[in-house]
Formats: structure tokens, C-alpha cells, sequence
């Protein structure tokens, strides 16, 4: 008896993750998934055809063709859409109860927390910033992901930054954004809402104007694009997987600073964001508009990931003057390129005492090819 019960627990387990490797990985590969599955789990064709079927049966999946053309997806289980009036007394709570969280149920407690961070921040930016009398959200969730949009008609949300910040690109919104603590309305805002959302969800992307940013979690990616046809007011779409494990309060102690009793005084600022098109990193002038806001944070964690050099000027206005004369600003470059490692230590050469010398050389010693 307790060697048959063994078997069959071993065997629920295994096919439980047959179903969640099915899950997780049909979205990439709609066509192919039976030969992933089998190859994976050393099944027989038949046994994957069975299996996808009683996936179908139970509604967690459809498919479409036959034979090779047969195409698998993630049934969507549950879709939603809300025209919002943004009129006086609507809160984002009410939004988050009424319309959004009836439509999430069942979600582990970690995921449900990250969506009502994000639909409540991203709603209060609507009512507080977009200017705009309607708005529309919408839920829609399948096995696998859930994704939550949200939509105004307002003035944009980079145009609107691009005119407070009087910056001369409304692309350098999006770098500002990145940075963090960045708020129209200081009286009222702290600038916080986009930094910690972007960097919750799976994906978060904004659009507004010709310009959309997405963020990638997994691969820790940031990306911008500009589009042809412009969006007028701002959409937000983000996406979390419904076995996401990561919590919100973990997203918020990485941004809490050494010692820091007041939370957020961390940044992280990915340079790609500060690169057009084909365009190098090397004057100060780039350099100071990396730069600026940055006396607001205590520790600053510049990533050059994607930057493979940096200019002489840009690497010594950054890690020679601006550090002098911001001494209590801590600057961490990471994921550096060799040719960036060595030019920063350049910029650092008339000053050997420097404690960022060591850090830069056991950066090139830890990424050193054997
Ligand atoms: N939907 C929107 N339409 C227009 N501008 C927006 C919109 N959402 C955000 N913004 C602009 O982006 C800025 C940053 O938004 P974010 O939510 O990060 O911070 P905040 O709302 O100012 O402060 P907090 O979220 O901490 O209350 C806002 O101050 C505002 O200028
Ligand atoms: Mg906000």
C-alpha cells in the first residue's frame, strides 16, 4: 500500500509539472509545444496528444488547425473591460474593488499585492496627472500571465514631464522616469508610483505620444521604441505571471539604502535609456543629463548593461567631478563592458586613493575570461 501511494504521488507530481511546463512555455511556442513536452518528459506522441487534449477539455487550453498546422494557446479564462469617468470622489481604491480585484480570484497573495500596487498607483496617476474626464481598464488573464491595461485620454505622460522638466526630447522623460523620485506635483507626490510598479510586474510598458517604454524583469531589460502612429493620452499595460514568486516588499527593500530608515534612497539607473540610436556615451553634456536629480538618492547604481565603451569626457564628468563634488552620493557602476571598466578607472588615475579603484579592479578580475 505505502509503496503503491509513493508511485502515485510521484506520479501527480509529474504530471503537474507536465501541465505547468505546457503552461509556461506554449505562449513561445504554439506550434511545437507537444515535441518540447515529450522531449522534455520522455513522453510518447500519444501521451502528449492526450494530454494536451485534457488540457483543451478543461478549458486551460485551445487549439486551432489540424495535423502540422495545428496551433496551441492559453484559453483566456477571464477578460474584462471598464469605462472609468474620472469624476470628483473617484479613488483608486474604489476602482481596485469594484473592478479590478473580482477578477483575480484565486491568485496567490504576492501577485494579487503587486496588481492592486499596480492598478492603485497607475489609477491615481489618471485622476491626479492625466487631465483626462475618461478612462478605460481592463483584466484579462489566462493560465499562464495576467495583463492589466490602463488607458486615459489626457495630455501624455511624457509631454507632460517634457514640459515640467523643460527637457528638449520628450524621450528624456523616460530616462527621468527610470531614475525615479520624479513627480509634477511635489506637494502632493513623491515620485514614486512608476519606479516601483515598472519594476514589479513582469512587464510593464508605457505609450503616449510616438513613444513606448517597456520594462522587462526577467532579463532585467529596458526598452524604447517610437511609433508611428501617435497615441494620444497615456496607456499602461502590465504583466505578471500568476506564479510570479517575488513579493512587493521585496521590490521595495532593494531600493532602501544601507542604514537607511527612510525607505527609498536607491536608485538604479540603466544607461541604455540615456542612448539614442546608434549614438555613442561621450560628452559631459550626456554625462550631466545623467546626472541630474541624482543628489536625491544616497545610493546610485549606474548599469551599463547593452553599453559596450564610454567616451573620455562622459566617464570623467561622472565619476570624477560629479562624485567630488557630491561626496555623500554613493555611485556604483555594474555590468560594465572591459573597455568601460578601464575607462572609468582612467578617469580615476590622478587619484589612487580612490576606494573606487578596488571596487573597478575586482569588477575586471571577477569578469576576467580564464
Ligand atoms: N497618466 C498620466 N498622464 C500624464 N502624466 C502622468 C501620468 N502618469 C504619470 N504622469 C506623470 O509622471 C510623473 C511620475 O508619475 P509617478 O506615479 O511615478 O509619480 P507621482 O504620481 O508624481 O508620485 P507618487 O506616485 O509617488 O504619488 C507624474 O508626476 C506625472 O507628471
Ligand atoms: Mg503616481
Amino acid at each position: 500500500m505505502i509503496v503503491r501511494g509513493c508511485f502515485v504521488s510521484v506520479d501527480n507530481k509529474t504530471s503537474q509539472e507536465i501541465q505547468e511546463f505546457i503552461i509556461r512555455n506554449v505562449g513561445s511556442h504554439p506550434t511545437d509545444i507537444g515535441r518540447l513536452t515529450a522531449e522534455k518528459f520522455g513522453l510518447s506522441r500519444v501521451a502528449i496528444v492526450n494530454r494536451l487534449g485534457a488540457l483543451i477539455k478543461v478549458s486551460l487550453l485551445v487549439a486551432e488547425g489540424k495535423t502540422k498546422a495545428r496551433r496551441y494557446a492559453l484559453k483566456v479564462l477571464n477578460s474584462h473591460q471598464k469605462e472609468l469617468q474620472i469624476v470628483p470622489g473617484l479613488t483608486e481604491d474604489q476602482v481596485w474593488l469594484r473592478d479590478v480585484k473580482p477578477h483575480l480570484l484565486g491568485l496567490p497573495s504576492n501577485v494579487l499585492d503587486i496588481c492592486a500596487h499596480g492598478v492603485t498607483e497607475m489609477v491615481n496617476n489618471v485622476i491626479d496627472h492625466s487631465e483626462s474626464t475618461t478612462a478605460a481598464i481592463s483584466v484579462s488573464r489566462d493560465a499562464a500571465t495576467i495583463i492589466i491595461t490602463i488607458r486615459d485620454y489626457g495630455v501624455g505622460i511624457f509631454h507632460k514631464i517634457q514640459q515640467a522638466l523643460n527637457l528638449s526630447d520628450p524621450q528624456h522623460a523616460i530616462l527621468e522616469l527610470a531614475k525615479g523620485k520624479l513627480t509634477t506635483d511635489a506637494a502632493k507626490h513623491t515620485g514614486e508610483g512608476i519606479f516601483f510598479t515598472s519594476r514589479m510586474f513582469d512587464e510593464c510598458s508605457i505609450a503616449s505620444g510616438t513613444l513606448l517604454f517597456i520594462r522587462l524583469r526577467r532579463t532585467d531589460d529596458w526598452l524604447f521604441e517610437s511609433e508611428e502612429a501617435p497615441k494620444d493620452g497615456t496607456e499602461v499595460v502590465m504583466k505578471i505571471a500568476t506564479n510570479a514568486s517575488h513579493t512587493a516588499k521585496e521590490i521595495f527593500d532593494i531600493y532602501r539604502a544601507e542604514f537607511d530608515q527612510f525607505g527609498f534612497s536607491k536608485t538604479n539607473i540603466p544607461l541604455v535609456l540615456l542612448k539614442y540610436e546608434g549614438e555613442q556615451l561621450i560628452s559631459r553634456s550626456q554625462a550631466k543629463r545623467l546626472m541630474a536629480r541624482i543628489d536625491e538618492f544616497r545610493e546610485v547604481i549606474l548599469d551599463f548593461k547593452g553599453i559596450t565603451s564610454i567616451g573620455q569626457a562622459f566617464a570623467d564628468e561622472v565619476f570624477r567631478i560629479y562624485r567630488r563634488e557630491h561626496p555623500v552620493v554613493n555611485i556604483y557602476p555594474v555590468n560594465m563592458a572591459p573597455d568601460v571598466n578601464g575607462m572609468i578607472q582612467r578617469s580615476l588615475s590622478g587619484n589612487p586613493d580612490d576606494p573606487l579603484n578596488e571596487y573597478l579592479r575586482g569588477d575586471m578580475e571577477k569578469h576576467k575570461v580564464t
